[in-house]
């Protein structure tokens, strides 16, 4: 998969074509999640391919932000063992399928949720594995109109539900998003492509994350890359993890294919940062 290029072009899709995914391409994507990426090996998930009618009034009002539940022809249900860091091992994988259905022209969105338990029950689903993950999957059908949630970060009280013509989310620039040596002094793109990261952080600041929040920043402190994220109101623990993992995975999939391999280290390196105080550092790779 070029995971570049995909990267690129992905973004959420919540209108779809009444069309069924052939069983080929259905077929195509449960191989691609058996063999597809990890961040921790020894966690089991599993993946339920499930149709509208198995999910979308079962959820109606349930599932969604502020309890909007998308429609859309089929969706996927990932479930996890209980271990360490599960949450974000199902968003890293789950994340990956998406992209890979992008480049089999299927589209897809994830689908937040306050209480798994709640919506196993609804949907029926008797297992001993925790709900981990909800996307809806199916063709764009390129309406221009989108059910969208924006957060202005200087003025959070402007959040609200609403139909934005454009389907072109914003994103935070390179300098806002990397910092070098401490927080606060922005990147310089330039130097970033001489030490063969600028790529990464690129294809890093396309990630999807909850209401938009762009909640990631990063230091590059010579072969250290720390990855802060913020924490507000905005965003529960689940929907920061799931955050954390989808950046991981976009930094991670482009820096391998074009430099490197670089693995991610939970939790903080020994050295102090001094990250404000609505930051933590969830984890750190080595370059
Ligand atoms: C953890 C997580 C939960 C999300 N939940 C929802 C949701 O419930 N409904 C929705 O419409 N979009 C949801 N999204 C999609 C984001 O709003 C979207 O990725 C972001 O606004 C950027 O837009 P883009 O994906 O089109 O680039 C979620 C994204 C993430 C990462």
């Amino acid at each position: 998969m070029n995971y570049k290029e995909i990267i690129s072009k992905i973004k959420s899709v919540r209108n779809y074509k009444n069309e069924e995914i052939s069983p080929e391409k259905i077929n195509e994507l449960k191989d691609y999640f058996n063999k597809g990426k990890r961040l921790i090996e020894d966690i089991e998930i599993e993946v339920l391919l499930k149709n509208k009618s198995e999910v979308y009034e079962q959820l109606k009002d349930s599932a969604g932000y502020n309890e909007f539940m998308l429609e859309s022809p089929h969706y996927m249900v990932f479930l996890s063992e209980e271990k360490d860091h599960y949450i974000e091992n199902t968003g890293y994988a789950a994340q990956d399928i998406m992209l890979k259905a992008f480049s089999l022209g299927i589209g897809s969105c994830w689908i937040t949720f306050k209480d798994g338990e709640a919506i196993k029950n609804k949907l029926n689903i008797n297992s001993d594995k925790k709900l981990t993950a909800l996307i809806s999957l199916g063709f764009d059908n390129n309406k221009n109109k989108v059910i969208y949630e924006t957060i202005y970060e200087h003025n959070p009280t402007k959040t609200d539900v609403k139909v934005v013509e454009d389907n072109v989310s914003y994103r935070l620039g390179i300098r806002d998003i990397v910092f070098m040596k401490k927080w606060g002094e922005n990147a310089d793109p330039d130097e970033l492509v001489n030490i063969g990261l600028l790529e990464g952080f690129v294809s890093a600041g396309r990630a999807p994350s909850t209401r938009n929040r762009q909640p990631w920043r990063f230091i590059v402190d010579n072969e250290t890359i720390v990855l802060a994220l913020r924490h507000d109101s905005y965003a529960n623990e689940y929907e920061e993890k799931i955050d954390t993992a989808v950046i991981m995975l976009y930094f991670e999939a482009v820096i391998d294919s074009t430099m490197f391999d670089i693995t991610w280290n939970f939790g903080k390196p020994e050295k102090n940062y001094e990250i404000p105080d609505d930051y933590k550092i969830v984890g750190y790779c080595i370059s």
